[in-house]
């Protein structure tokens, strides 16, 4: 028996107690300093991209430098390289400022590291992700019978609800695949749902023209007669629906999708009903929002982003569902190496195997802040916008889509030159961050208030930006 001691751990890995700590402490007293320079500094990226690339390409990974010189750096060009979502100025693409109860969460999960694959690995994580998911679940109305789990995001999520749609709707599926159908299988979203679901198509292997965009019905919200003419049209042409996608909150326009016609004709067809409520699914959490999505209950499935307008940190999506045996029939795995309890383990109902506690993130703001809490946060972008609603309108803009969330589309007045040009030179002066889309044929500016703290002056400032003439 060789009892020689082992080799040293590798203290840059693996540094002793009191060298944690130091650098820990130096860490937090970074966070702090750098919080309040991007709340007040630019929005958009300032950093020397040409000077950054040749630092970075002096890392070359033969002469390693103490981490807290990596660590300065990376600090350093994140402060300045980056977008910033948490300027209170940065109205954006659904990207929140995280708030503080999901970083802890981070935290939290960064040191223990717990694998969410399994309930006996990991049985307090696990169990813990099932009451927040039991009572969003409840909250949407699905009942307490709903299942589900956490998701990397609303694509991962979404393409659950198109697995376990196929997978409900031929036995052959899950050995054959798209082969199993008798035609080519399709599913429906409006033409303003979120893009990602043609790679989703394309990742579940029917292909990009399994995805229907259905036209919408002059306000942004998916024409039920429309959808109605697409299922017959696929049905006379041999083709097999399996899915009706409605978008609650269009990541355009914050628009709702009529989610009871939706059902209707869901249920009329015998299809899948999923609700992407990616961002707008947040408006749950307010008692006076919640009537908005009202018919969400009646979904087979639904997706809601946490790490939208819910702020927790990057990656933290939710899958729910009534239908928790086709879940389990979709995912099902053996492997002798695993602790397996099909009811609990995570990795047996889902896409992922190993997975991160994203779940702790809307625990901890949940049990922090309660629903009042975040049904107060989601309400306040709600008034942000309408402030800003409010100045546009007086200063001569028209409003382009009526969305009672927190998402603005509005066209300048014709004399401010075009749209594209007019939202480069906001974000070029780094005074705010906004988007250009169109919404019904419009070219329109895209407002989304994503940012918990923005202020009355912040408002200000973007309205002073938006205004500004070249
Ligand atoms: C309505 C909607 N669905 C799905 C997604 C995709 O979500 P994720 O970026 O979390 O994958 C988005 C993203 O903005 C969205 O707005």
């Amino acid at each position: 028996m060789n009892s020689s001691p082992l080799p040293a751990a590798v203290p840059a890995l693996f540094p002793d107690a009191a060298e944690r700590a130091r650098l820990e402490s130096w860490l937090s007293g970074e966070f702090s300093a750098i919080l309040p320079r991007i709340r007040h500094g630019a929005v958009t990226p300032t950093l020397d991209m040409r000077v950054f690339r040749g630092q970075l390409q002096a890392f070359d990974f033969e002469h390693p430098m103490p981490l807290e010189r990596a660590l300065g750096w990376t600090l350093e060009q994140m402060e300045h390289g980056i977008v910033q979502m948490s300027n209170p100025r940065y109205f954006g693409l659904f990207n929140p400022g995280p708030h503080f109860p999901a970083q802890c969460a981070d935290r939290v999960a960064n040191l223990f590291n717990p694998q969410l694959a399994t309930s006996a690995s990991s049985p307090v994580p696990v169990a813990i992700e099932r009451h927040v998911i039991g009572h969003m679940a409840r909250r949407a109305g699905l009942g307490a019978e709903a299942t589900g789990h956490f998701a990397t995001g609303g694509s991962e999520a979404n393409y659950t609800a198109l697995i376990a749609a196929l997978t409900r709707a031929h036995a052959g599926f899950a050995a054959d695949g798209a082969r199993a159908y008798p035609g080519a299988p399709r599913f429906y979203t409006s033409r303003d749902c979120h893009i990602a679901w043609a790679k989703i198509a394309h990742q579940a292997g029917i292909g990009r023209t399994a995805h229907c965009l259905v036209d919408t019905d002059g306000r942004g919200r998916m024409d039920p007669a429309a959808l109605q003419r697409a299922l017959e049209a696929d049905r006379a042409a041999g083709r097999v629906p399996v899915m009706v996608v409605a978008t609650a909150g269009t990541t355009g326009g914050g628009i709702i999708d009529p989610l009871h016609a939706c059902a209707d004709i869901a249920r009329e067809w015998g299809l899948w009903n999923h609700v992407d409520a990616a961002w707008g699914g947040a408006a749950l959490a307010s008692d006076r929002l919640r009537p908005l999505l009202d018919g969400i209950e009646r979904a087979d499935s639904i997706t809601i982003d946490a790490h939208k307008w819910l702020a927790t940190t990057m990656g933290c999506a939710m899958f729910m569902t009534v239908q928790g045996q086709i879940l389990s029939q979709a995912f099902r795995a053996t492997a002798n190496f695993m602790p397996s309890d099909a009811a609990l383990d995570p990795y047996l109902t889902s896409a992922q195997w190993s997975r991160r506690f994203l779940g702790l993130r809307l625990f901890l703001a949940l049990a922090s802040a309660g629903w009042r809490g975040l049904g107060a946060h989601v309400e306040r972008s709600v008034e942000v916008i309408a402030r800003i609603q409010e100045r546009l309108l007086a200063a001569g803009w028209s409003l382009a889509n009526e969305s009672a969330l927190a998402v603005l589309n509005m066209v300048p007045p014709a004399d401010r030159g075009d749209v594209r040009t007019l939202v480069r030179r906001v974000v070029a002066s780094g005074q705010a961050w906004v988007a250009y889309t169109t919404f019904e044929g419009r070219e329109v500016v895209r407002i989304c208030a994503t940012h918990g703290q923005t202020s009355l002056q912040d408002v200000d400032l973007l309205v002073a930006a938006l205004e500004a003439r070249p």
